[in-house]
């Protein structure tokens, strides 16, 4: 009987001290949002070295200081933008190429607080900076009308579009009239394109990929070879890039006949995408 109450004694304890341990989770979790403070341009502005790197992207301030030695460019790239209110930046790793959903993740691991004026109110960016608020709290429909993004830059879209696909290798296929254009594999490795190629290129029964240098439409071949080329390496989301050719290839017109065609090339990779892993690596 003694060992009875023994044990249901001791199973009190426990229970007491799972208590208070979650209930001491809860409180740090708390104290962690609690620690968002906000951040004023000026304050921001006193971290713009190596040893002290604070950024304002999208109203967040992130404390990257730790990150720098790790960003996978020249570390002058990312040090310029130091103490400074960056979402251009961030947006435009190189003209039109935002940072990827991984790269999105990574930077929350920084974030010390929130950018503010001079009279506590949340910044989004530098230019929203100087909307009045009512202007900042405008539904979201209003705001994408406003600014009307093109799909190659729109992140909201290319977060609604993609999801967070896994890793592995895809095949698509765009078809038409009931003739397969476009036949694509690639494989995902974290968020990143790597072995992009087309399985079968064709359009009215030309078969490009058999096309020998001196047919007229060998060029257009060259073209779609060249997005594989530029795809390499790329996090998915560049694959809005296609929507708008010229950002990828040379001389889009400079050729009779059919061009080069982004959104095919982009539709049969969401295909592939649909579909799911065909295999895995
Ligand atoms: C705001 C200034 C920044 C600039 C100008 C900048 C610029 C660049 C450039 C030029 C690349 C080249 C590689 C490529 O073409 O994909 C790159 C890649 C990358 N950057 Fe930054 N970067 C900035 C800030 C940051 C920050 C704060 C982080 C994370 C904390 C970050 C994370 C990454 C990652 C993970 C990549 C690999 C590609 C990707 O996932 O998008 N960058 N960045």
């Amino acid at each position: 009987m003694n060992k009875i109450a023994y044990s249901a004694f001791i199973a009190f304890l426990a229970s007491i001290g799972t208590l208070v341990s979650v209930q001491a989770l809860s409180s740090d979790e708390a104290d962690s949002a609690g620690d968002e403070r906000d951040i004023t341009l000026d304050e921001l502005a006193e971290h713009a070295s190596a040893e002290s790197c604070w950024k304002a992207i999208h109203g967040g301030v992130y404390d990257i200081t730790d990150y720098v030695p790790d960003h996978p460019t020249e570390e002058e790239v990312i040090l310029e933008w130091c103490g400074r209110e960056s979402s251009e930046a961030w947006d435009n790793k190189s003209p039109g190429r935002p940072h990827s959903p991984a790269a999105e993740r990574q930077l929350e691991n920084y974030r010390i607080g929130r950018l503010v004026d001079d009279q506590g109110e949340p910044l989004e960016s530098a230019d929203t900076g100087e909307l009045p608020s009512e202007e900042q709290d405008q539904p979201m429909e209003q705001e994408a009308a406003a600014a009307a993004p093109s799909p190659a830059e729109d992140q909201r879209l290319h977060r609604a579009m993609l999801g967070q696909p896994l890793d592995g290798h895809y095949r698509g296929v765009f078809t038409d009239r009931g003739e397969i254009q476009v036949n694509i594999t690639f494989d995902l490795r974290d968020g990143h394109l790597s072995d992009v190629n087309f399985r079968h290129l064709a359009y009215r029964g030309v078969d490009y990929l058999t096309l020998e240098e001196d047919a007229d439409l060998y060029p257009v071949m060259v073209q779609h070879r060249r997005i594989t080329e530029w795809l390499e390496g790329e996090p998915l989301t560049s694959i809005f890039a296609l929507y708008e050719p010229e950002r990828v290839v040379d001389e889009v017109d400079g050729f009779s006949g059919a061009t080069l065609r982004g959104a095919k090339v982009i539709s049969a990779m969401r295909d592939g995408l649909n579909r799911g892993v065909y295999s895995w690596p």
